[in-house]
């Protein structure tokens, strides 16, 4: 019989991308999304690649009964926890719009597992290390009290996790901490669809190319690293996804060995800004219009994991080249183009 697996904002960027990798190992999985930072393109993508529909919710998280009533619908054996606004700048504006839909979608989500036994997947952040002493960080670097309530958010729903986890034995979980998600399906039927003017670096990058955007900046040539720009841990979205399934076979298999573990998601290897801008000209063969601007405020100057965690007990590894995720990026920008979107 197999496994159902609850994704919750199934029909966002990496929701989409773990619901493809779970179906194909053979889990079935539900999709709850209210839309709110996302319209039906990615489901529609999920479904074309897996030739079926996926049984889809369109719900809110923070309201309590229709979550019951999802969990009365559906015999959920994991949930994987994706709901929640991720603009780092919007939440700086909007803390209480954050905390009120961060925390509380979260707590619904733990009281169901508390209620019925569930095991429960939270998606976490390097965000919560926030500028590190040195780099790569393993799970036990020390957390820094976050610099945006976003980052706070990711904190506290740790906390929440692993403090319900200890109070409660129906409660199991794991939180994956994912450095930077890049690019697509290889498909090219899914991927990164940011509303209005994209935050992040690669989404800005292929909707310049496209010509969407007039120009890429890139924030801060002074940085102290090898080209002044900083540096990341740039993740294939495909790679992250694997690692999801992974991670809910630990914990449906029995096979963890504390009721609440945590685990770095990265490829271990730190890219800077330049560097990600002269892969994606050389394999695109599109040439970038960006120029220097100054520092954006809350920027760390680098961060990256050591995955070896992860590598040894998920038995997961990125496998993905920078240049095969941002080919797979452009593919998806190429696709949106042709949809008009
Ligand atoms: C990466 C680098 C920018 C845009 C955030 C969240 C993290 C995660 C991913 C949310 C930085 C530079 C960016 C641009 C630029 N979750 N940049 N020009 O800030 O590392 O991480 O997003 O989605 O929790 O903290 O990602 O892609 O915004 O920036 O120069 O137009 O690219 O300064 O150095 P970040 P990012």
């Amino acid at each position: 019989m197999p496994k159902t697996v609850l994704v919750s904002g199934g029909a966002g960027f990496i929701g989409s991308h773990v619901t493809v990798e779970l179906t194909q190992a053979g889990y079935d999985v539900v999709i709850a999304d209210n839309f709110s930072n996302c319209d039906e393109t990615n489901y529609r993508g999920v479904c074309q690649i897996l030739g079926k529909e996926l049984p889809l919710v369109n719900m809110d998280f923070c309201d309590s009964e229709a979550v019951d009533a999802l969990f009365d619908r559906f015999h959920i054996d994991a949930v994987i926890h994706f709901a929640a606004f991720k603009a780092v700048g919007e939440s700086v504006a909007e803390p209480i719009k954050y905390y009120r839909n961060n925390l509380t979608s979260f707590i619904n989500i733990l009281d169901q597992a508390r209620k019925r036994g569930c095991n429960v997947l939270f998606s976490s952040s390097a965000t919560v290390y926030g500028e590190p002493e040195k780099s790569p960080v393993t799970e036990q670097t020390p957390r820094q009290p976050s610099t945006s309530p976003y980052g706070n958010t990711k904190q506290m729903c740790e906390d929440f996790l692993r403090d319900s986890v200890k109070a409660y034995p129906t409660v199991k979980g794991i939180a994956l901490r994912y450095f930077n998600p890049i690019g697509a399906h290889p498909s090219a039927l899914i991927g990164e669809l940011p509303r209005g003017v994209p935050n992040n670096l690669v989404p800005f990058i292929t909707q310049t190319a496209i010509g969407k955007r007039a120009q890429l900046k890139v924030f801060g040539s002074d940085y102290p690293t090898p080209d002044g720009t900083c540096l990341r841990d740039f993740i294939d979205i495909v790679d992250l996804a694997k690692a999801h399934v992974y991670a809910v076979r630990r914990m449906l298999d029995g096979k963890m060995e504390q009721p609440y573990e945590i685990f770095n998601i990265g490829t271990g290897t730190p890219l800077s800004v330049l560097e990600l801008i002269n892969t994606f000209e050389e394999v695109t063969g599109v040439k970038l219009n960006w120029e220097f601007a100054p520092r954006r405020a809350g920027d760390v100057t680098a961060i990256w994991a050591d995955p070896s965690l992860a590598n040894e007990k998920l038995g997961w590894k990125a496998t993905r080249s920078a240049a095969e995720t941002l080919k797979a990026a452009w593919a998806w920008e190429c696709h949106l183009h042709e949809l008009g979107l």
